[in-house]
């Protein structure tokens, strides 16, 4: 089975309905970049793999557990959210926004959840937690609060934070998006590393050269439905739909 498996994932909100029967898989090690317009259900579906949302309809798995259900006696139970908390333990996320704790340095806020969450050992953390801020580039920042570190900074530290829960999957909701331009190189730089390293990613971005570069594979959403999918050339350099083209057309 592939890491991710998402089948028929169907999200409405009111009379809305945003996810119109998304499939999708994503193998152990492969970076997926999930493009399209405003609107088209991005985040809506990254929210969904990770339960934040509850979906209407079809299946979302992770490493073989149905994402917000549990198993027993051949059926299957919806959690409750504390035990959907402890699910999304091994899925990392990472936001447009930084939402680093602001009244804790960047080495205690990467250390918060394995201690909080997983109730390690302050000591073993601390040293963990060093050398996650010396690989996204910020040894020298471990006692620096968010409002001293530049924004390109507060997602590195971000990131080391997610890693730090040694999550065996890694979800970016346009991880710089909200970043002045020369801010953008040294973010996408980690995450490069990161994919490198044969972290399993989905990743939501208008980066078009990150996608090309990094992407195993390129999905193209629209209206809550995917409407193109390949290689980055193949879905970038050669688009077949007229929708892919126009998005391709603006972006670029
Ligand atoms: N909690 C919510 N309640 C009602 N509608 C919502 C909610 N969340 C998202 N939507 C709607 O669902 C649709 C898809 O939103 P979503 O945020 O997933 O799009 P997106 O592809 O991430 O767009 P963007 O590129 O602007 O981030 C939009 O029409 C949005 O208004
Ligand atoms: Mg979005």
């Amino acid at each position: 089975m592939a890491l991710v498996e998402a089948i028929g994932v169907r999200k409405s909100f009111g009379h809305t309905e945003v996810l119109k029967g998304i499939d999708m898989e994503v193998e152990r090690g492969e970076v997926v970049c999930l493009l399209g317009p405003s609107g088209a259900g991005k985040s809506t579906f990254l929210r969904c793999v990770n339960h934040l949302e509850t979906i209407d309809a079809g299946r979302i798995w992770v490493d073989g557990v149905p994402v917000g259900f549990r198993a027993s006696g051949g059926k299957l139970h919806e959690l409750r959210e504390r035990d959907a908390a402890h699910q999304r333990r091994d899925v990392g996320m990472v936001f447009q926004r930084f939402n680093l704790f602001p009244h804790r340095t960047a080495l205690e806020n990467i250390m918060e959840g394995p201690v909080q969450v997983l109730g390690r050992r302050k000591a073993e953390v601390g040293a963990e937690a060093l050398a996650l801020l010396e690989r996204v580039g910020l040894a020298e920042k471990a006692s620096a609060y968010p409002g001293q570190l530049s924004g390109g900074q507060q997602q590195r530290v971000a990131i080391a934070r997610a890693l730090a829960m040694k999550p065996k999957l890694m979800l970016f909701d346009e991880p710089t998006s909200a970043l002045d331009p020369e801010l953008v190189g040294e973010v996408l730089d980690v995450m490069t590393s990161l994919a490198r390293d044969g972290m399993t990613m989905i990743v939501v971005t208008h980066e078009i050269g990150f996608a090309r570069s990094v992407a195993d594979r390129v999905v193209f959403l629209v209206d809550g439905a995917v409407v193109e999918s390949g290689t980055p050339s193949d879905v970038l350099d050669d688009p077949q739909q007229p929708r892919t083209r126009q998005f391709l057309a603006k972006v670029l």
